[in-house]
């Protein structure tokens, strides 16, 4: 590959395109957070999916003109084809093939999952966290966002291992829940954090469902009704201020002590890990985060927690997946894949991912 990757993703409800050199180097990124969902309490599939529509073209046109680099110029495309929701993912994988034909060039179809559990390798994440080149396999991602929360060993291009994950809420998808609960808006996690703050996080003992207990899955939806309890005797009355921040600071560290102890257990079971990941929107928290530092500290670990921008849902992640697919290919005598003919899915688990030159199920080899 010689020229510029172009990436697209739109599997959730962030637009976004990125331009990217053979290298890795950001040439240029763009994002686009669909804010009209905050009214409806969450987001509509239908709705994003048109407004992917609606803002792709324009996007990828503000991306490449930031870079000074025409459609001609780019020599690869790529999207993320799953999992996520539906028409999102059929309206940027479309997008891109359709560009990618039109021009004779290869497309590549990323797996958004493989794309976050990737992104701790792009080389200017390895400088801002002091490692020595690129992060070296096998490290540990957990990922927590709005629709995703589990644990991953990445053990290579194409070699990822689900340790575990959640076996009903996504973390973020708790923070949300819990903040409606407390009569905040929506995306409640940032809100819920701020009011936090105010709180004492010892002022409740809530349940912590599943720690201590052997394996990597992830339970909130207990926890989420013993703060539904708690809330319940004030019925339609506004929750005093005092006891709302209480409860807020209170889940927040019940969270981040259930997320440290599944992190303990994962860590066990891949003891050559070179780091501790978090990424995913949820990785924002600071309690989070200085309870996983703490967890990497204790192993003599490197804690590596992507600046927000690359932890949110991003397409700079897409490319650079793509990107890894690539060289891994070349390594293995490959050439680029032919991932035209590539369905997006709304359901892809990792598993099915496979390295360079082993056909993944029900899939074309990539
Ligand atoms: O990765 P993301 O932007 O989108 C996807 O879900 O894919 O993650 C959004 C989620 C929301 O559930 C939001 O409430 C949560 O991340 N979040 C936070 C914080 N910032 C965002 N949760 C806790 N604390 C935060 N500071
Ligand atoms: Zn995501």
């Amino acid at each position: 590959m010689t020229g510029p990757l172009l990436a697209i993703e739109s599997s959730c409800d962030d637009t976004a395109c990125a331009l990217l050199a053979p290298d890795g180097a950001v040439l240029a990124e763009s994002v686009l957070t669909q804010t009209g969902h905050a009214a409806l309490g969450g987001v509509v599939p239908e709705i994003a999916a048109r407004a992917h529509l609606a803002a792709l073209p324009g996007l990828i046109e503000a991306t490449l003109a930031q870079a000074g680099v025409t459609l001609e110029n780019v020599s690869t495309f790529a999207a993320s084809t799953g999992p996520g929701l539906i028409g999102g993912l059929i309206v940027g994988s479309t997008l891109a093939k359709g560009l990618a034909l039109a021009r004779g060039k290869p497309f590549i179809a990323v797996n958004h999952i493989e794309a976050h559990a990737l992104t701790p390798r792009l080389p200017r994440l390895a400088a801002d966290n002091a490692l020595s080149g690129s992060l070296a396999f096998p490290y540990l991602v957990l990922l927590v966002s709005g629709g995703h929360c589990q644990c991953v060993a990445v053990e290579g291009i194409g070699r990822y291992r689900r340790l575990g994950g959640t076996i009903d809420d996504a973390a973020g998808e708790a923070f949300d829940k819990v903040a409606k609960l407390l009569g905040l808006g929506w995306p409640g996690g940032p809100a819920l954090e701020r009011l936090a703050m105010e709180g004492d996080p010892r002022a409740y003992a809530l349940p912590r469902p599943l720690m201590g207990r052997p394996g990597c899955d992830f339970s909130f939806s207990g926890l989420k009704t013993a703060v539904a309890r708690l809330v319940a005797p004030y019925g339609n009355a506004a929750l005093p201020r005092r006891a709302a921040a209480d409860i807020a600071a209170s889940f927040q560290l019940c969270v981040a002590d259930l997320m440290a102890d599944r992190a303990r257990n994962a860590l066990a079971l891949l003891p050559d890990a070179t780091a501790l990941v978090v990424a995913g929107g949820v990785a924002a928290n600071a309690t989070l985060r200085a309870r996983l530092e703490a967890v990497a500290a204790e192993h003599a670990l490197p804690f590596v927690a992507p600046p927000l921008r690359l932890c949110t849902d991003n397409a700079v992640m897409v490319g650079w997946a793509a990107l890894e697919t690539l060289r891994a290919r070349a390594e293995a005598g490959l050439g680029p894949p032919d991932d035209i003919a590539v369905a997006p899915r709304p359901r892809w688990p990792l598993d099915d991912v496979r390295p360079p030159g082993e056909a993944r199920t029900g899939e074309a080899q990539r």
